[in-house]
């Protein structure tokens, strides 16, 4: 099993991002940490821990983190996820698990030197809290085992503005503070998370499946499918999960990462130039068939599946 630790942004992808990482059977979820982005500080953890709770995962300690970027002021994205983050769904309010008094940054630190090696973090927000952890333990890139970031548009245009993906775009000062520490990082840009959608046609199916997991899915998607009115929306975090859990789900090249941060109309635009000596490796490839397979099978999402329960880090060995 795989220690890791999920630094969210609470969302409509980032809710499906935990589901998957709990029923995964490669990871086990030692915390989660949230910070502002989707929507504010104080609704990412809520919306966290409602469906760490739903899933039966009310044990997985909670860390709020940064409320706001390093340097820029929080600019939400409520329009794709709805009002309350959750895509308005239909779940229980209940938040029964542990919220840590430690900030997302600390308990990042604890974890990696308990952990030393062994631990990934997956990386579905804004990167500031990662930022602001390796303010506080530069050897942070050495405890680490791996980073796992949805975030970029390397060779794609952006989806915030034509050059930038959201979670760069949102703290692009963090974004550079991650490259520059030198992290063993997979990078699960637009390029290859805009490829994996979930449809109007799996959503409807999922109506008439009764557990948890597929009610999470169904739940969570309804601002996509009956405000936003689309046929289908990209898993960008799930798929970053997935790649934590089976790395071989992408193809993709070692490169130097850059991210502008100026001019306003570059913000968060994120460059690279390739070179097989680089700590980071931007995906470019994915296996979209063998990740739906993950996916469904994991979440139990396809017809007549057994009751997915979900495993937390209380239960993992
Ligand atoms: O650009 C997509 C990313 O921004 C996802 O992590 C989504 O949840 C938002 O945070
Ligand atoms: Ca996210």
């Amino acid at each position: 099993m795989i220690p890791i630790i999920l630094d969210v942004d609470t969302g409509v992808d980032d809710a499906l991002a935990l589901g998957l990482a709990l029923t995964a059977r490669e990871l086990s979820v030692m915390a989660v940490t949230t910070v502002a982005g989707n929507v504010d500080l104080e609704q990412t953890t809520r919306n966290s821990r409602r469906v760490l709770d739903w899933l039966g995962a009310a044990a997985v300690p909670v860390a709020a983190g940064a409320s706001r970027p390093l340097l820029r002021p929080h600019s939400d994205a409520r329009p794709s996820h709805g009002p309350d983050g959750l895509g308005g769904a239909s779940l229980p309010t209940r938040q029964s698990g542990p919220i840590l008094d430690a900030t997302a940054p600390e308990v990042i630190v604890r974890t990696a030197r308990r952990y030393a090696g062994r631990l990934r973090v997956v990386c579905l927000g804004p990167l500031t809290n990662v930022a602001m952890a390796v303010r506080l333990e530069p050897r942070l890139p050495v405890l680490i085992e791996r980073l796992v970031v949805m975030g970029g548009a390397f060779a794609v245009s952006g989806n915030v503005t034509p050059v930038a993906e959201f979670n760069v775009w949102s703290d692009p000062e963090a974004a550079s503070i991650v490259i520059e520490a030198g992290f063993d990082a997979v990078w699960v840009g637009l390029d290859v998370t805009t490829i994996i959608r979930l449809t109007r046609v799996e959503w409807e199916r999922l109506a008439r499946l009764p557990h948890a997991t597929a009610r999470l899915v169904y739940e969570v998607s309804r601002w996509a499918f009956e405000e936003c009115r689309v046929e289908s929306y990209a898993l960008h975090d799930p798929l970053a999960v997935a790649v934590a859990a089976r790395p071989e789900l992408v193809a993709g090249e070692r490169a130097r990462l850059a991210v502008m941060t100026s001019p306003e109309e570059k913000r968060g635009q994120t460059l690279y130039v390739p070179d097989t000596n680089a700590t980071d490796v931007v995906a470019t490839k994915v296996d979209a068939e063998a990740f739906l397979r993950l996916f469904r099978n994991s979440l139990g999402l396809a017809d007549g599946n057994e009751r997915v329960t979900a495993r937390s880090a209380v239960d993992a060995p």
